[in-house]
């Protein structure tokens, strides 16, 4: 079973980061997978660097679109997107030097994390971009 999955609950009204938000949660279940299969660390790390890649075009593209339409809790967003961003550097720099890093709490972190922020704080600009006509 997956671990995560998308559903109207994580709507945010915008079909774009909806999109993104799917892909996002498909990583997520990847590296899952991956790590329940008991995959090599080359293959987890491939999937993990995926999955870093991936957030990254998401916060950018999220922060862009936030930024040229005068979101005004840009600041406190991209400051959510940078701690999620920091964290998963080191998880990544731990993984890399050899740590056991990807374990089960580690993942029901990053579910939990996507969860909250696209509930909380992404469904917030959703209403915002919405109310601006972009859908
Ligand atoms: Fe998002
Ligand atoms: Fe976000």
């Amino acid at each position: 079973m997956a671990l995560m999955e998308w559903g109207p609950t994580l709507s945010v009204k915008v079909k774009k980061f909806d999109d993104q938000h799917k892909k996002l949660v498909e990583l997520v279940n990847q590296l899952h997978d991956a790590m329940k299969a008991g995959q090599g660390d080359a293959m987890l790390g491939l999937v993990l660097q995926s999955l870093i890649s991936y957030t990254a075009t998401h916060f950018a593209d999220e922060e862009k679109v936030m930024q040229v339409n005068g979101y005004p809790d840009l600041a406190k967003h991209k400051i959510e997107h940078e701690k999620l961003v920091a964290h998963v550097l080191e998880l990544q720099k731990k993984f890399q030097s050899g740590g056991a890093v990807l374990t089960l709490s580690v993942m029901s972190f990053l579910k939990d994390w996507l969860n909250t922020h696209i509930q909380g704080s992404d469904k917030k600009y959703g209403v915002f971009l919405n109310a601006k006509g972009i859908s």
